[in-house]
């Protein structure tokens, strides 16, 4: 494999969304309907692995508006595996680079079979699990992680869910107190999934003993006062990428923001609360629990941090085109 560039170019010719995708498992790409786990893997029997998310956008760069494949924020993603992968104390199968390649490669192939949208917004999904042993709580002795990793269109929110917003309502947080590994075990965040659904909302916002925590699968930040609030890193939630980047993104806009524990009745007192992931990017939340959040509307700084977002993506593009760019360079001085 060779340590290409995040940065793939979109390659011309690829064809409709419906191929079957090409997923990569244990160092083989292979058909998605014909990818096996050995049914001991821990993954399977104990939730013993750990994932990642990473969304990858095609965005227009330069003067010819030649389009690249981003990757976005790709190194704090890998930092991010590489942590959960240490505090779970399995091995890391690859180095930065070589996941990079993992991912460029994959991204390629599917493009090459037709299974990803030349124009399409992706997601890689990436999971690790300790490996196949016979059924036993404690480590094994020996087993060799698996490593899958799958490419999937990115779907964004809505239109409307921009425009408008979006419904959540609160429930108890109740998961394990290691919510900063971003585990498979996610049954405390499918329960809440799907208490949302069953409560025809978007998201169910998670409080432990009265205090805010995160999302099914995002973050949580409120506004008072022009000012953002988020919980504090901790074991008590996932830091998301989108931790750093909207911490980075509300010093630009001139928005202060402060990390620190919020209150139940802040969430509820709110001006405006926005949800944070790789799929939702930065999001307005309109109504908590059937009331209306602030005047019910998005607000001014979900606004100001959505606009500044789209403006990191293309901020990106043209750097990892720099880069791309740069790098042929160098190749072609090499071949003279
Ligand atoms: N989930 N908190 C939880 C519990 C999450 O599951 C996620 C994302 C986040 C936000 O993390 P990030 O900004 O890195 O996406 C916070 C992903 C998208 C998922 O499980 O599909």
């Amino acid at each position: 494999m060779t340590a290409a560039h995040g940065a793939a170019p979109a390659s011309a010719g690829a064809g409709s969304e419906t191929a079957e995708p090409l997923v990569w498992l244990n160092g083989e790409l292979t058909p998605l309907s014909e990818a096996r786990i050995p049914v001991l893997d821990r993954g399977f029997i104990f939730g013993d692995g750990i994932y990642e998310v990473v969304p990858v956008y095609v965005l227009a760069v330069g003067e010819g508006e030649a389009r690249v494949r981003v990757p976005f924020r790709i190194e704090h993603h890998l930092a991010r595996l590489k942590r959960s992968l240490e505090k779970v104390g399995i091995a890391n199968p690859f180095d930065e680079a070589g996941w990079r390649a993992l991912v460029a490669r994959l991204i390629e192939a599917n493009e090459a079979v037709g299974a990803l949208a030349r124009d399409g917004h992706a997601n890689v999904y990436v999971q690790v699990t300790r490996g196949v042993a016979p059924r036993g709580h404690a480590f094994p002795a020996a087993a060799t992680p698996t490593v899958f990793a799958m490419v999937n269109p990115l779907k964004l929110p809505a239109d409307a869910q921009r425009e408008h917003g979006v419904r959540c309502v609160t429930a108890e947080d109740k998961r394990w107190l290691n919510c900063d590994i971003k585990s498979t075990s996610l049954l405390g965040n499918v329960l809440m999934a799907q208490h949302a659904v069953e409560n025809d909302a978007f998201e169910t916002i998670q409080l432990r003993d009265g205090w805010l925590t995160e999302a099914s699968s995002s973050n949580v930040w409120v506004v008072k006062g022009g000012a953002l609030f988020a919980p504090p890193r901790s074991n008590r939630i996932l830091e998301g990428i989108r931790y750093g980047l909207i911490e980075e993104l509300a010093e630009a806009c001139g928005v202060r923001f402060e990390a620190r524990e919020v209150a139940g009745a802040e969430l509820r007192e709110a001006d405006e609360i926005l949800v944070t992931s790789a799929t939702k990017e930065v999001l307005a939340v309109v109504s908590l629990d059937g009331k209306p959040v602030g005047d019910g509307k998005p607000g001014p700084v979900y606004a100001a941090l959505y606009a500044a977002y789209q403006c990191a993506k293309q901020r990106e593009a043209q750097l990892q085109a720099q880069a791309l760019h740069a790098r042929a360079t160098e190749l072609q001085e090499v071949e003279k």
